[in-house]
């Protein structure tokens, strides 16, 4: 058959699924898929997942998308796939490249002793010399400590050590890399410089022979294997390219490459995303600072650890096989402030701005009154309100954005948009196409198997973004208020969250 359609695929291994998208060399969306996979959480506050798992979803989107677009007797050639995933989820390898035991995910808390003692090893001027962000329970060092501390057995069969996107990197190519993107939301990278920080790994005792090797996000890391080429469906010998951790790929994908455009994520997690043109560490490390996907660029951001989750808990829990859309219905009946209803997302602690893995979901001023749709505005408005913690903490840093833009499943509610748009105060924007950190990794793959010269050469090409929400001028001043309300909430609760923890951890 004669291959007629130049493609290729972004594959994003994300928490709730596997997403792939199939392009076209002028960026434009041929097809798409999901394939969804479970979490475990065998304790409050842990999260897992087979990587199996996640191999599995990847070969079922990837074939459905190759179906999807099937035109009869025009042929499609897939000429390379990039990948985005998840960070800082850790997926442990023995000698055969056999994975272990569950990865732990970016969301799972259990690591807060290792973190202390990562911060009682290496130090926090140190920790912002060089990996630039302070120890997080969700990042991958901690999880590494935690499995020698805790799963001494594990430990010692350990060989390598990957993150989500880079596992199906090696199923697909049986090779082990990763890109500075991935690698910063480790803690073992060195941000400024971006190579693996030497520093780190001997003060935390870790061989660096663990670690893939680093490439850039376009650069092609390896070739696909006839195996892995016929388990997904496309023809053998296609180059397999670097891509970026799902954050900063989103970013590529929605155009946040440029230092005045920000970006906020509404997906399993919600991120406030702000690309800039050094590693400028603040002395507090409120906000994360990595690597972005193209050499010379950072960003900052500030992560809500259940959005979009909070409103799929709320509705697996209250409302199960409803669609989010008949949901959101059911909270836009709701006035501005869900009639004395407020939601503090955490349900399995919160990094920005608290860093308090103790802390925990609150609906706080439930009546008679509410019903379900009171919960569901409520739930929306709180993480619309925790993602204003990190804007304030940018603009704190100087940022005065314009206009930001909404990627993930969030953005497909003009409900939550025109809500964002009126708690931040701010006008809101959509991308076209809508793809996400899939989106990104496909335009990834196309710059590194040379259907455009750079990132910045493929976003000029393929992304626009059109205005979605404005805010209006009272419900912006009625959230005003509401977002005070939704701040005093947290230091009123800290210590109660803690004892409650403690209380729980005595009964285990
Ligand atoms: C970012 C983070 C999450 C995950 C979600 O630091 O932990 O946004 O990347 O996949």
């Amino acid at each position: 058959m004669a291959f007629a359609v130049q493609a290729v695929v972004g594959i994003d291994v994300g928490t709730t699924a596997v997403k792939a998208m199939l392009i076209g060399s002028d960026g434009g969306v041929l097809a798409e898929a999901e394939i969804e996979h479970p979490v475990s959480v065998p304790r409050p506050g842990w999260s897992e997942q087979n990587p199996e798992d996640w191999w599995q979803s990847t070969i079922l989107a990837v074939r459905k998308t190759l179906q999807l677009a099937d035109r009869g007797d025009l042929g499609i050639e897939v000429a390379a796939l990039g990948l985005s995933g998840q960070m800082h989820s850790s997926v442990f390898l023995d000698r055969k490249g056999e994975v272990i035991r569950p990865a732990i995910l970016w969301n799972d808390t259990r690591t807060t002793d290792q973190c202390r003692l990562i911060q009682d090893r290496v130090g926090l001027d140190t920790l912002r010399r060089t990996v630039g962000n302070p120890p997080l329970e969700g990042f991958t060092a901690p999880k590494l400590l935690w499995l020698r501390e805790c799963e001494p057995d594990s430990y010692s069969r350990l060989s390598a050590l990957l993150l989500p996107k880079d596992y199906i990197r090696y199923r697909l190519s049986r090779e082990y890399a990763t890109e500075p993107s991935d690698a910063a939301g480790t803690l073992l990278y060195d941000v400024h410089s971006r190579v693996w920080s030497e520093q780190i790994l001997e003060a935390l005792e870790l061989e660096s022979t663990i670690l893939p090797n680093i490439i850039e996000s376009v650069d092609i890391s390896g070739i696909i294997t006839a195996e892995a080429a016929a388990e997904i469906g496309v023809q053998p010998g296609i180059p397999i390219v670097g891509g970026g951790a799902d954050n900063p790929a989103g970013a590529v994908g929605s155009g946040a490459i440029d230092t005045n455009v920000m970006q906020v994520s509404i997906g399993t997690s919600g991120a406030v995303f702000l690309p800039s043109g050094e590693a400028n560490i603040e002395q507090s490390m409120s906000l994360h600072t990595f690597c972005h996907c193209a050499p010379n660029l950072w960003y900052l951001m500030g992560v809500v650890l259940s959005a979009g989750s909070s409103l799929r808990w709320l509705r697996d829990t209250l409302a199960p096989g409803q669609s989010y859309d008949s949901l959101t219905a059911e909270a836009e009946q709701i006035p501005i402030g869900s009639d004395g209803l407020l939601f503090l997302p955490y349900l399995t602690g919160e990094r920005t701005p608290h860093s308090d893995a103790n802390a925990r979901g609150v609906l706080f001023g439930l009546s008679f009154a509410h019903g379900r749709g009171h919960l569901a505005r409520a739930v929306i408005e709180g993480v619309s309100f925790a993602l204003r913690d990190s804007l304030e903490l940018m603009r704190q840093q100087g940022a005065s954005p314009n206009e930001v833009r909404a990627i993930g499943g969030g953005a497909r509610s003009q409900m939550w948009l025109q809500t964002l748009a009126n708690v931040f105060g701010l006008p809101i924007t959509t991308v076209r196409p809508q793809g996400g950190a899939a989106y990104g990794a496909a335009l990834m793959a196309a710059v590194g198997c040379g259907m455009f010269t750079s990132i910045e050469d493929a976003v000029k090409s393929c992304v626009s973004a059109e205005a979605a929400a404005e805010p209006d001028t009272t419900d912006a001043a009625e959230y005003n208020e509401l977002y005070d309300a939704h701040r005093r909430l947290y230091p009123a609760l800290k210590e109660e969250f803690a004892s409650l923890a403690d209380l729980t951890a005595m009964k285990r």
